[in-house]
């Protein structure tokens, strides 16, 4: 039976609301938009729509996630990443509707030896975790009910991710090499998408709150680019997917030094997802079996990869 009446569901073009999308119409009926839409830079538009829709459950799985452009483009990533959580927040409120918000483990520094939990003081390095903490500040501040998901390293069949990249690349070149000193959670756009869903089924007021929500275990973007080499490598011939030219012992580690980019990023991504499974009952899969899923699934698109 549906448990909310009206969903609007934002960014339906992004790697979490494509796949959040075919699932949603099992809580309710679904209004879903894309950015033409409505544009999260024009808070007014945000507060007319939400106002004429007068949803029970928003989810807001849109942002402005270019980490790197956020660095010269801080006023836009702040209207989109802090402003519109806030709007949709305080129309959350007076409708008395749910806020499902996704941030990001870039609100820490990576400093901390061991995983983050949802109390850590965050601090982040560039404007684009310091807009998603504004976000997620904004939210508590208005008082709706909410769920926050903190995730990392989101990536998927669809969109723009390190698992296609990697793909494509293995296909051009003979190495590859990849930063192998940031450590943290792959996480695919699927099991953020089941794992929102039943966070939603188990949800009532007193499950409200910040919630870390990775795949668990842990490894480098280094690892993580040789478990995708070596994945793709044993399903190709049974796929009929087109050959690498990179062997799995030809992606090499390199540090964050050697990569410069715009923005700088935490040594330590890892989070702890306990809380998640405590107070809504939800686990999610180790890293490796959810990239196998992803590369298993029906909706894998190689011929956009290649
Ligand atoms: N990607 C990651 O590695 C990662 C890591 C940690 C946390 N997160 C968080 O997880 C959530 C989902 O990320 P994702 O990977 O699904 O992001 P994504 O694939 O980059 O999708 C973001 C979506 O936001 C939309 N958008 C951007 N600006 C907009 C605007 N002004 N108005 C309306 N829509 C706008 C984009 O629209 P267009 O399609 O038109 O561009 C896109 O559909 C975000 O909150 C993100 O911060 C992501």
């Amino acid at each position: 039976m549906a448990k909310f009446k009206k969903i609007l569901l934002t960014g339906i073009n992004g790697q979490v609301g494509n796949a959040l999308y075919p699932k949603l119409g099992a809580l309710g009926e679904v209004i879903a938009l894309d950015r033409s839409q409505l544009d999260l830079a024009d808070a007014d538009a945000i507060r007319g729509l939400v106002q004429s829709i007068k949803p029970d459950l928003i989810i807001n799985p849109a942002a402005y996630t270019a980490v790197d452009k956020a660095e010269s483009e801080p006023e836009l990533a702040y209207a989109i990443n802090a402003i519109a959580p806030r709007v949709l927040a305080q129309e959350a409120a007076k409708l008395g509707a749910l806020l499902v918000h996704y941030s990001t483990d870039y609100v820490f520094d990576g400093s901390k030896a061991s995983p983050y939990v949802e109390t850590d003081t965050p601090n982040p390095l560039g404007v684009y975790g310091a807009t998603k903490l504004a976000g997620e500040q904004a939210i508590l501040a208005t008082g709706a009910s909410h769920l926050i998901f903190r995730t990392s390293w989101v990536y998927g069949a669809y969109g723009k991710n390190f698992l296609r990249t990697i793909i494509r690349l293995a296909a051009e070149r003979d190495r590859l090499t990849i930063v192998a000193d940031q450590f943290g959670s792959p996480t695919s756009s699927l099991s953020i998408s089941d794992a929102t869903i039943s966070a939603l089924k188990n949800w009532d007021e007193s499950k409200n709150g910040l919630y870390h929500l990775v795949n668990t275990g842990e490894t480098s973007w280094h690892g993580f680019a040789r478990e995708i080499v070596a994945r793709y490598s044993e399903l190709q011939a049974e796929k009929n997917w087109p050959s690498l030219k990179t062997a799995v012992e030809n992606v090499s580690g390199i540090t964050t030094a050697e990569y410069p980019t715009p923005a700088k990023r935490p040594a330590n991504s890892r989070m702890e997802v306990a809380k998640l499974a405590n107070n809504l009952g939800v686990t999610l899969l180790p890293w490796q079996l959810a990239l196998e899923k992803v590369l298993t699934h029906s909706d894998f698109d190689l011929a956009a990869t290649a």
